[in-house]
């Protein structure tokens, strides 16, 4: 990541924000993708896990999960749910494009465009090796991103989110601006969190750079690193492959 983001306001309203997204679905999908590829999985590793979204209910299946995160203010709330739900995850601060783990794990996911985070060309080729080098032979690497195509057919614009809770109200304003020589979209989030019981308001910036890919260069990456099969889906649809109209693409890639 070349700016901060996920610091410690936007990561405390992370979940809030996001508490539409089902993320047992997700695990569901993962599940699905390791039966149609044929991978018996027991252990995972979470590259950017965030505040633990897959990697907790996914622990909760009988998974043993590892979570990598940079962003302690995003592991901090992992931790916090795991430690109350009494799972057994095991969490590491650490840079996906570097870090070295003496484990193997049947399964590498990297969810929720955390690739698409990893903005310059090196960034996608060492966070690809990090995922190949925990993979055990045979192993199976999941991830979705921001899917080129139709980021440039659809266009990013101008997004706005309210989420009203008892106590307080968030609104987010969300204005992008794309960069079609940089395959990247700069998207400014605006917050706005409202106390309701003391009539006061937090307002606060965060930017986040993305970078969106196309099949052809992420197949190209993972095959120079060894993968051996490459598939593409449209997130959550293992039925056909992915359209101009798909904005989030999962890759399926097996070691
Ligand atoms: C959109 S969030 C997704 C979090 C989680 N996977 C989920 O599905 O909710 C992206 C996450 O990737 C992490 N991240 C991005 N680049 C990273 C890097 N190079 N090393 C480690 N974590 C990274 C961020 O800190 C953030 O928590």
């Amino acid at each position: 990541m070349s700016i901060t983001q996920f610091e410690q306001k936007y990561s405390e309203i992370y979940d809030l924000i996001y508490q539409d997204k089902d993320y047992e679905k997700e695990c569901d999908f993962i599940e699905r993708i390791f039966s149609k590829f044929g991978v018996t999985v027991s252990s995972i590793l979470d590259l950017g896990c965030g505040s633990g979204g897959h990697a907790i209910p996914l622990s909760q299946r009988g998974y043993s999960i590892t979570g990598v995160d940079i962003s302690t203010h995003m592991l901090n709330k992992a931790i916090e749910k795991a430690n109350k739900l009494k799972t057994g995850c095991r969490f590491l601060q650490g840079d996906i494009r570097k870090i070295q783990i003496n484990e193997t794990f049947n399964a590498v996911i990297s969810m929720f465009a955390v690739i698409s985070y990893q903005i310059e060309d090196q960034d996608l080729v060492s966070t690809f090796e990090t995922a190949y080098k925990h993979l055990k032979k045979g192993g199976i690497f999941i991830f979705d991103f921001w899917f080129g195509p139709a980021v440039l057919n659809e266009k990013p614009s101008l997004k706005f989110k309210e989420v009203n809770l008892d106590k307080m109200r968030i609104i987010r304003i969300t204005t992008p601006s794309i960069d079609i020589f940089s395959n990247t979209v700069d998207v400014n989030f605006k917050v706005f969190v409202i106390d309701k019981n003391r009539k006061s308001f937090d307002f606060f910036e965060e930017l986040h750079r993305v970078r969106y890919f196309f099949p052809r260069e992420i197949s190209s990456v993972l095959k120079n690193i060894g993968f051996s099969e490459i598939h593409f889906f449209p997130f959550l649809d293992l039925s056909r492959k992915p359209n101009e109209s798909d904005w989030n693409v999962s890759c399926v890639a097996l070691k």
